[in-house]
């Protein structure tokens, strides 16, 4: 069965609730696309807002962060059951911004994503290699450690059903995106890598998305790769130029 594409915006620590608002309700008409799954990850403090702006319509919305505790002296944090108490479907796990200014490991990461899947949270986890890495040729095996420490313990059913976002670390809000070659041999590699640690029926199930300085023009022809199933955007996910990523193959 072919998998359904994928396209999430990350909005990153952009929009007060009353800005969230007004950016949904210009953007509603513009991300209608039945083929196509979309969610809006958006900061905390706007998902109650946000849920209820989206009410009748196909967007989703996602969370940018959760904690891997039920509850309790954790302060600051959010749990899963709040944010599926909010209505929240999806959640980014292990972002490299997390990794770098948080201090998010794999092992945090894999915790994150097995508490999720405990609340019925769709996790999207994010891997990605610095440019060092990159340029040492070693991009590849990194991101399968990645990969690997962030699902053990998961079930073959759970991992089925995850979404991963490929987001070289050199491609965020740089404007250089990777060459499409680039970023649908990594996703390949992700796809191979989820068929050994499970089976060839969960690497055809599991969706991965590119992330990276993607836009109207770079959307297209990313998307269009075998491995490829949508995008995490960040920047454009906050103008109406996500509206024309959603609607990459019109
Ligand atoms: P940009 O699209 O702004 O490069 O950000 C990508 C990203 O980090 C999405 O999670």
């Amino acid at each position: 069965m072919a998998r359904k594409k994928i396209i999430a915006g990350n909005w990153k620590m952009n929009m007060t609730p009353s800005q969230a608002v007004e950016l949904i309700n210009t953007l509603k008409p513009l991300v209608k696309n039945d083929d196509v799954d979309v969610v809006f990850c958006v900061p905390a403090i706007d998902i109650i807002p946000a849920v209820e702006a989206v009410k009748d319509t196909n967007i989703h919305i996602g969370a940018e962060n959760m904690y891997f505790e039920e509850k309790g002296a954790f302060t600051g944090e959010i749990s899963p059951e709040m944010l599926v108490d909010a209505g929240v479907k999806y959640v980014i796990i292990g972002h490299s911004e997390r990794r770098e200014y948080f201090a998010e490991t794999d092992e945090t990461v894999n915790k994150k994503v097995l508490k999720a899947f405990e609340h019925n949270l769709t996790p999207i986890v994010c891997c990605g290699e610095t440019l060092t890495q990159r340029e040492q040729g070693v991009t590849i095996d990194f991101i399968r450690q990645q990969i690997k420490v962030a699902f053990l313990n998961v079930s073959a059913e759970q991992a089925a059903q995850a979404v991963i976002a490929y987001e070289p670390i050199w491609a965020i809000g740089t404007g250089k995106v990777a060459t499409t070659q680039q970023a649908q041999e990594v996703c390949k590699a992700i796809r191979d890598c989820i068929g050994e640690i499970y089976d060839e029926a969960t690497a055809a199930a599991i969706r991965i998305q590119y992330g990276g300085s993607v836009s109207a023009s770079s959307a297209p022809e990313l998307f269009a790769q075998a491995d490829i199933d949508g995008g995490l955007v960040g920047g454009a996910s906050l103008k109406a130029d996500f509206g024309q990523i959603v609607n990459y193959d019109k």
